[in-house]
């Protein structure tokens, strides 16, 4: 029989592309999802990218934090697991609304975490981030590092992951896998799903992507005077694909049968590259010159950040198969099909 897994925040950037390789890999999705920083249009085309599989998916526009509604979808379906993504994640605006991001990621994850129990469904994959490294004494970062946060997102992430490790103490039949995103980028190699953030970008693919579509004159460089190999900052590129088939390797340890407590692993491919490493990939990949202003250091943006992977290689079997050529081929492909993302329509709809 399929597993079903429930996933918040499955029309989100790394989300729909979760959805779109569970629903390959046979599993039964149930996307929910306010709809906050996203598109439905990401679930009719995961749909159709599915093939077959495309009949698996069910989506309701719900927020976490309505838990009578979430009572409903529960009481419908009994789910094997689930995989949770929905959260704010900017991190400037976090710094301007702590409450928003309490709020919304701590309350909606709280709430979710009741509803589950009461349903008897205790396995649980979760979105956290390297960001609780802070700025890391040393590199490659390990699972066993010190955790910080310097603004109010990364508190959430920090908190979320104290909040799992207690539920698992008071209650041992909660598995729970905790992944540590290093920095997703890329798209579907089809072009059809990618990120599509609302507003001003934050992360500097998405940001690369509307200066190569004309949306923007240049890329601001966040500091060029950082001990690394150009001055510039050096971060861990996971191609999002990858981060989304580690998903399912995380699954597959929660249903193999093995007594996981409550696990952290990294997501990431263990090499750095500067943001000026990545900005040359990227015009080799579209042809196109992204015009540089270089600006001073970003406040609370580390030096040089990535991952090590030897744990999820080793008990997830799972290990990154793209570099950053693959990463900016598949981001320009998807901008060039969809300049403006999900808000016009793309050629093949
Ligand atoms: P995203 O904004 O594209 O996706 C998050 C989704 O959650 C959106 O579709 C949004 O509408 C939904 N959502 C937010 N609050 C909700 C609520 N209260 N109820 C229901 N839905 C809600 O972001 P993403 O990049 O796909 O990130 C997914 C998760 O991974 C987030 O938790 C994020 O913090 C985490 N993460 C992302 C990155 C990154 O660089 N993209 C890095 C580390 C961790
Ligand atoms: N950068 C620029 N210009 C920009 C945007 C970014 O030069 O317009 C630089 C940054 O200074 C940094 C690098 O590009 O050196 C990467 O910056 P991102 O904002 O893309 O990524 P961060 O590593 O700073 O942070 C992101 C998310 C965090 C998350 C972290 C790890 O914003 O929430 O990745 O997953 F925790």
């Amino acid at each position: 029989m399929a597993k079903t897994v429930l996933v918040t925040g499955g029309a989100g950037y790394i989300g729909s592309h979760t959805v779109l390789q569970l629903l390959l890999a046979g599993f039964k999705a149930v996307v929910v999802d306010n709809l906050e920083n996203s598109s439905e249009v990401a679930i009719k085309r995961v749909a159709e990218l599915a093939g077959e599989f495309g009949k698996n998916i069910i989506f309701h526009k719900i927020d976490i934090r309505d838990k009578e509604a979430l009572e409903k979808v529960f009481a419908s379906t009994t789910f094997d697991a689930v995989i949770h993504f929905a959260g704010l994640k900017a991190v400037g605006e976090s710094v301007h609304k702590p409450l928003l991001y309490y709020n919304n990621n701590i309350i909606g994850t709280i709430n979710l975490l009741e509803v589950m129990s009461a349903h008897g469904c205790k396995k649980l994959v979760f979105s956290s981030s390297a960001t609780v490294y802070g700025w890391p004494k040393e590199v490659p970062c390990t699972e066993e590092f010190d955790l910080s946060a310097t603004n109010p997102y990364g508190r959430t992430k920090l908190f979320i992951e104290e909040i799992c490790r207690d539920i698992h103490i008071s209650d041992p039949d909660w598995s729970i896998i905790l992944l540590r995103y290093f920095n997703p980028v890329g798209a579907h190699p089809s072009g059809h799903i990618g990120e599509d953030p609302r507003g001003f970008p934050n992360n500097l693919m998405p940001f690369v992507q509307q200066v190569a579509v004309g949306r923007r004159p240049a890329l601001t460089v966040f500091g060029n005077d950082y001990s690394t190999k150009d001055g510039t900052g050096v971060r861990d590129y996971i191609h999002v694909v990858d981060l989304s088939d580690g998903h399912i390797s995380a699954l597959q340890k929660l249903f193999d049968g093995s007594e996981i407590g409550c696990e952290v692993y990294n997501l990431g491919t263990g090499k750095g590259t500067s943001v000026l490493e990545m900005v040359a990939a990227f015009e080799k990949a579209s042809g196109k010159e992204i015009p540089l202003v270089i600006a001073g250091r970003r406040p609370g943006d580390a030096e040089i950040v990535y991952a090590s992977t030897a744990k999820a290689e080793k008990e997830l079997h799972w290990k990154a198969k793209y570099g950053i050529e693959e990463m900016c081929r598949d981001q320009w492909n998807w901008a060039s099909m969809n300049p403006w993302g999900y808000g016009c329509p793309d050629p093949a709809d």
